[in-house]
């Protein structure tokens, strides 16, 4: 059976793991990648056992910048063509401009900017070609709210990445690749590792519950609107709401609000 192929990055936790679970369960074959190989193999045998479909590991450090093209390079190399692209792997880098390391600044960018976008522009031939496609960005709501103290280039990066979506997407339909879309998925608090690994777990706890969501709807409407050729969604009410506020507010109420909450989310040490 010839079925269509995705490529998810960071799927060894958290959004990323359930993207791989609801691509499987709508009949997709996989290839994942992130550090962990372990993790990746572990989820999948899950998959393979619930899911006819085939699932590929290729481990790869995305900080590296060789690896966008070596995993393109892999794919080719097993004959696999990605139909969907989803960008998720990512993380939060605790600390201010001051106190973190140029080559970790370096590695954040390359892993949460550079390598989406290259794998976007190296896999979107074959896209073309095949006059099928799907790419999704994880973005974030940060990428809408105003910019705060601590993890500096986060918002920014998601407002990139935010952009970039917008950008491809309307270029696919201007140039008459009617069936490549590409959107970005803009989750608020999402339950997921991604605190534990920046050190806010204990403060984001205290954000109230109605702000956060489990990764399954998230992913669920990031499916819908790509496949809708829908730019940008934000997943859920709450979101949404939000979302919208830092539209009508005025801009000095946004920033004061966002930095009134930011230290819960943001560690400056
Ligand atoms: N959770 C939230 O509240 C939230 C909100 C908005 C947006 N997001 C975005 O959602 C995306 C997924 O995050 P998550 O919440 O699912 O966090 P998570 O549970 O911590 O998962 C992050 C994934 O990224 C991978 N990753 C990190 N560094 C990597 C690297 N150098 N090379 C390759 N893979 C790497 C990790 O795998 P390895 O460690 O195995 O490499 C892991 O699979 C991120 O882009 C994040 O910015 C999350």
């Amino acid at each position: 059976m010839n079925r269509r192929l995705c490529l998810i990055t960071g799927a060894s936790a958290g959004i990323g793991a359930e993207f791989a679970r609801q691509y499987a369960a709508l009949g997709w074959n996989l290839v994942l990648t992130a550090r962990r190989e372990n993790r990746l193999q572990e989820l999948a045998q899950e998959i393979r056992t619930k899911n006819s479909v085939e699932v590929t590991v290729i481990a790869e450090d995305l900080a590296d910048p060789a690896a966008p093209a070596r995993l393109v390079a892999e794919l080719e190399n097993r004959s696999l063509a990605v139909d969907a692209l989803v960008n998720n792997a990512g993380y939060g880098l605790p600390g201010t401009f001051f106190s973190t390391t140029w080559s970790d600044q370096a590695a954040f960018l390359q892993v949460l900017y550079t390598a989406p976008v290259e794998l976007a522009h190296r896999l979107l031939p074959g896209m073309a070609a095949r006059k099928y496609g799907r790419i999704i960005n994880v973005a974030s709501l940060a990428g809408y709210a105003a910019g705060s103290a601590g993890h500096t280039l986060y918002a920014s990066v998601k407002a990139g990445l935010i952009k970039f979506s917008e950008s491809l997407n309307a270029e696919c339909e201007a140039l008459g690749h009617a069936d490549i879309h590409c959107t970005a998925l803009c989750p608020g608090f999402t339950w997921s590792e991604f605190h534990d690994v920046n050190g806010t777990r204990e403060t984001t706890n205290q954000m109230p519950k109605w702000m956060w969501m489990e990764a399954a709807p998230v992913v669920a409407a990031g499916i819908e609107a790509v496949n809708r050729g829908q730019p940008v969604v934000v997943p859920g009410l709450a979101n949404k709401a939000l979302a919208t506020l830092t539209r009508i507010l005025p801009e000095p109420l946004g920033r004061a609000m966002v930095r009134a909450q930011s230290s819960r989310y943001r560690r400056m040490e």
